[in-house]
């Protein structure tokens, strides 16, 4: 048995269909890259079969991941399988996960069929998988409410058909620690060839169990985790990577076991997959939640100054919280603004400096003082802006007065030229704003969810909104920072539409090229 955890990342396929809307393909590979510098050894990116997009996405992570296994998902069906490899084959490694249901319950209402007729499709798969690769790992879902005997039978059918993972996921987050503990340790000892695989657990978090779940499978044998980033998946989410890594990691007196990440890269993964999947982590949420190394109560800040292990169980450093340090002002150089980034684990490659200091001499010129929060959060907006925007931002002036409605002046750049008009808002100058915008454009789309955050702390904190919008029956995450929230909400619009004018673009070669063009 290996004396190392395997951690199965998630966060690109189990996570991201839980998203409002989809992450573009080089959000997806940022993502893939930042998890191989944190030290995945699988991370699970898509699900080539269900759409063109989740291919390509698929197919370019696979080419640009040298040091972690990616891995695609299939249903037990010959065409995902087929697809799955077709998307993987340029990885220096990878894994095929193919799965089908096994509870009783998914098995008559969901696939409306047997027990052996689900095994026998199972080992049809694996064996199909087996023909590309000899890494497949098999899934049988819902395993939580499956009874023991059936999923020592299909795990057992699994191995034999050459199934190098079996994976025994509590789907719908159901069971209790004590219970999925319990099913780990009869899988391991009932099924005759269990030696041959690794045993790996898939939990989910309706119930608040995911992380125990998870850790209590380790304890009975289990040595794969499939986790995501801040937890994020489907409903309640997935076991969140940075819990479990850091419970293994502090509480090595229990477990005696390790894994391979780097956990100095959690807070910066963290902050990427929040800012990306616009997805907010709550500030008490453990490891990577705000608050989660704050101290607030007199007693414990002076604890915190006699001793530090007084009340921290692990240092913010050991996720990569830097300590603060000296500020970059409008004085700084392109040198201070690299170096700043380097301490904070970012490689050139990861942003455009000549992007990153012009936006941050504008913010600089506004703030006085840049710190390290403000900087990430200008470089991840630029990471989610395409290369060629059509639509810009030039001048924006809204005013209101209460009881009037607002009125907004905007003046856009649209391929090179440049377009204004002034429009009212019975809601506010940010409605005058978008409705200023959407007159401009000509477009027509439907708001279905708008979000401001604060990015930094008191009076000196930029305004973060997010928002998703549906155009065409698709939807579309627009994303803008401005220390001003009209500008920040007019730039967030002004991002989706870019979003939108790209897919139109995209569109418009499909169409040519099926019309032989
Ligand atoms: O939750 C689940 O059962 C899954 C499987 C596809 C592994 O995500
Ligand atoms: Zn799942």
């Amino acid at each position: 048995m290996t004396n190392n955890v395997i951690i199965f990342d998630t966060t690109l396929r189990d996570g991201e269909q839980a998203l409002k809307a989809s992450l573009t393909v080089k959000e997806k590979l940022q993502i893939a890259l930042a998890l191989e510098r944190l030290g995945v050894d699988v991370m699970e990116v898509g699900f080539p079969v269900s759409s063109s997009g989740d291919f390509e996405s698929v197919q370019t992570i696979a080419r640009h991941i040298k040091n972690s296994r990616v891995a695609a998902l299939s249903r037990a069906v010959d065409k995902d399988i087929d697809a799955a490899y077709e998307a993987l084959r340029v990885a220096e490694a990878y894994r095929i996960h193919t799965f089908i249901a096994s509870s009783a319950l998914h098995v008559e209402a969901k696939l409306k069929s047997t027990f052996e007729d689900v095994v026998e499709r199972a080992v049809k798969a694996v064996k199909r998988a087996r023909n590309y690769t000899d890494d497949v790992e098999f899934s049988c879902e819902d395993a939580g409410r499956t009874g023991i005997d059936n999923i020592c039978r299909i795990v057992e059918a699994a191995i034999n058909a050459g199934a190098t993972t079996v994976n025994i996921p509590d789907t719908v987050g159901f069971c209790l620690p004590t219970e999925y503990g319990n099913m780990i340790h009869q899988v391991m000892n009932r099924v005759p060839n269990i030696d041959k695989a690794i045993v790996s657990v898939h939990c989910h978090n309706d119930l608040g169990m995911a992380t125990a779940n998870s850790l209590t499978a380790v304890m009975n044998g289990a040595r794969q985790i499939e986790c995501t980033i801040n937890g994020i998946g489907e409903r309640a989410g997935n076991t969140a990577l940075e819990e479990v890594v850091m419970a293994i990691k502090t509480r090595q007196d229990m477990f005696g076991i390790d894994t391979r990440i780097n956990t100095q890269e959690i807070h910066r993964v963290s902050q990427m997959v929040s800012q990306l999947c616009n997805m907010p982590i709550q500030p008490n949420k453990a490891i990577v939640g705000d608050n989660a190394f704050a101290h607030s109560s007199g007693i414990h800040q002076d604890g915190m100054l006699k001793n530090k292990n007084t009340y921290e169980i692990m240092s913010p450093e050991s996720i990569g919280l830097k300590k603060e340090k000296l500020n970059l002002t409008a004085r700084s150089g392109r040198a201070a603004v690299k170096g700043h980034m380097a301490d904070m684990g970012y490689t050139e490659s990861d942003y455009d400096l000549d992007k990153l200091y012009e936006a941050f001499l504008k913010l600089a010129d506004k703030k006085g003082q840049v710190f390290d929060y403000d900087l990430e959060a200008l470089a991840f907006i630029d990471m989610q802006q395409g290369d060629e925007d059509r639509l810009k931002l030039d001048k924006i002036s809204a005013h209101s007065v209460s009881e009037f409605p607002a009125t907004s002046f905007v003046q856009l750049e649209l391929d090179g030229e440049k377009l204004s008009t002034v429009s009212t808002g019975g809601n506010g100058p940010v409605d005058a704003t978008y409705n200023a915008i959407l007159a401009l454009t000509g477009l027509e789309i439907t708001m279905s969810h708008y979000n401001l955050t604060a990015k930094g702390e008191g009076a000196e904190a930029l305004g973060q909104v997010d928002i998703v919008v549906e155009h065409e029956g698709r939807k579309f995450h627009g994303v803008g920072l401005a220390t001003d929230i009209i500008e920040s909400s007019a730039r967030a619009l002004i991002h989706a539409i870019n979003a939108i004018y790209r897919s139109h673009k995209v569109a418009d070669l499909k169409a040519k090229h099926t019309q032989g063009v």
